[in-house]
């Protein structure tokens, strides 16, 4: 089958395109001829091992401390069809269409994968894709969706809370600002200007272009400040949050001392997490997306022989929502 290799860490140069073999399901496992996976921005910082220190050296162990050794194919999150079965699968048959993710065993940037039926400790998991979707467009929801599910869940919205997100243009925002409308909050989005209409477009109140505005300086207050890109500086910014307010993290290697000192000395929440997602997550979303309440955002499509380009692409920071990888 053919795969993108991941062969070093580095520049999108890194990443080529080969034949490798196709893989075998075990027993509990399903074979699913992907169809559509994405390239997200952080499959751009792991492959680049663009982190803080102490995350790059977690994550050589992991992957692999020269080169990535055990999981050499990149990519996340994919929608297909199930092509094969183990024998004891029994949720799923040949022929589904299914959605899902595969976690930090990655892999789905490639013709077929394996992935087992029911969720892993690796976040590996699938469901049935959304009956209304795309394969393209399914294959944009397991990370952004089931990640923005994950925050706001904490955040434990009762209906008519004021809720900035920043950096919302992107893949996690542009399911954050949906899922926060559907949970009742009053949502100010805040990303840069070519972005706000597509924001307004999916639901936000209100949209700030942070190369213009800074909303640290506004006379808004918020209940609930969901930081995804990790750029806020806490001394600034608590000044629009509530004393009881909370701060949500998604990138907390970025903000672990000031999110820390800001926990101690304010009486603020500062959650500061890695995203989990669940099979549960999965169903939640293509319930609302098949309802109606929830879609996905395409920016691009490449083919998977440019992968290089797409990576480069979602480097620039330009991508609004999701870029497709299709397969
Ligand atoms: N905690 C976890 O478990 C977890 C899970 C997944 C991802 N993450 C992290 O979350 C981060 C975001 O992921 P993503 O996939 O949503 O990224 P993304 O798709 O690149 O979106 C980020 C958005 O932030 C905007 N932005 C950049 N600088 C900004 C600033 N100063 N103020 C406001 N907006 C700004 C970008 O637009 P412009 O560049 O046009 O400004 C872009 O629209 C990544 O760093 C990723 O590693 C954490």
């Amino acid at each position: 089958m053919k795969a993108i290799i991941w062969a070093k860490y580095g520049s999108p140069d890194v990443l080529q395109l080969r034949d490798v073999k196709k893989p075998t399901p075990k027993d509990n496992e399903v074979l699913i001829k992907i169809i559509a996976t994405t390239v997200t921005a952080g499959d751009c910082e792991t492959r680049s091992l663009n982190f803080p220190i102490i995350l790059s050296l977690a994550l050589r162990m992991w992957i692999g401390f020269r080169k990535p050794k055990e999981n050499t194919i990149p990519g996340t999150e994919l929608a297909g069809e199930i092509e094969a079965i183990g024998k004891d699968v029994t949720n799923f048959k040949v022929g589904d269409p299914v959605f899902g993710a595969s976690g930090m065993a990655f892999g789905t940037n490639a013709e077929y994968i394996c992935l087992p039926e029911e969720p892993d400790e690796m976040q590996r998991g699938i469901a049935i894709k959304p009956a209304n979707m795309t394969f393209e467009e399914a294959a944009t929801v397991p990370f952004g969706g089931r990640d923005a599910l994950h925050f706001l869940r904490l955040a434990k919205l009762q209906g008519g809370e004021k809720m900035l997100i920043n950096g919302a243009g992107g893949s996690i925002g542009v399911f954050a600002v949906q899922l926060a409308k559907y949970f009742g909050a009053e949502v100010t989005a805040v990303d840069s200007g070519e972005k706000l209409a597509m924001l307004r477009e999916i639901g936000a109140d209100h949209m700030i272009d942070y190369t213009k505005e800074d909303f640290t300086k506004s006379n808004e207050v918020y209940d609930i400040i969901f930081d995804i890109i990790g750029k806020i500086s806490f001394s600034r910014s608590n000044i629009v949050l509530k004393k009881n307010g909370t701060y949500l993290l998604a990138n907390p290697m970025s903000q672990i001392i000031s999110g820390l000192w800001t926990r101690m000395t304010s009486g603020r929440k500062v959650i500061m997490q890695t995203a989990s997602g669940t099979i549960e997550d999965l169903v939640f979303l293509r319930e609302l997306i098949e309802a109606g309440k929830l879609k996905t955002v395409i920016d691009r499509h490449y083919p998977l022989e440019e992968i290089v380009e797409a990576h480069r692409y979602v480097e620039t920071g330009r991508k609004k929502g999701n870029l497709v990888i299709t397969i």
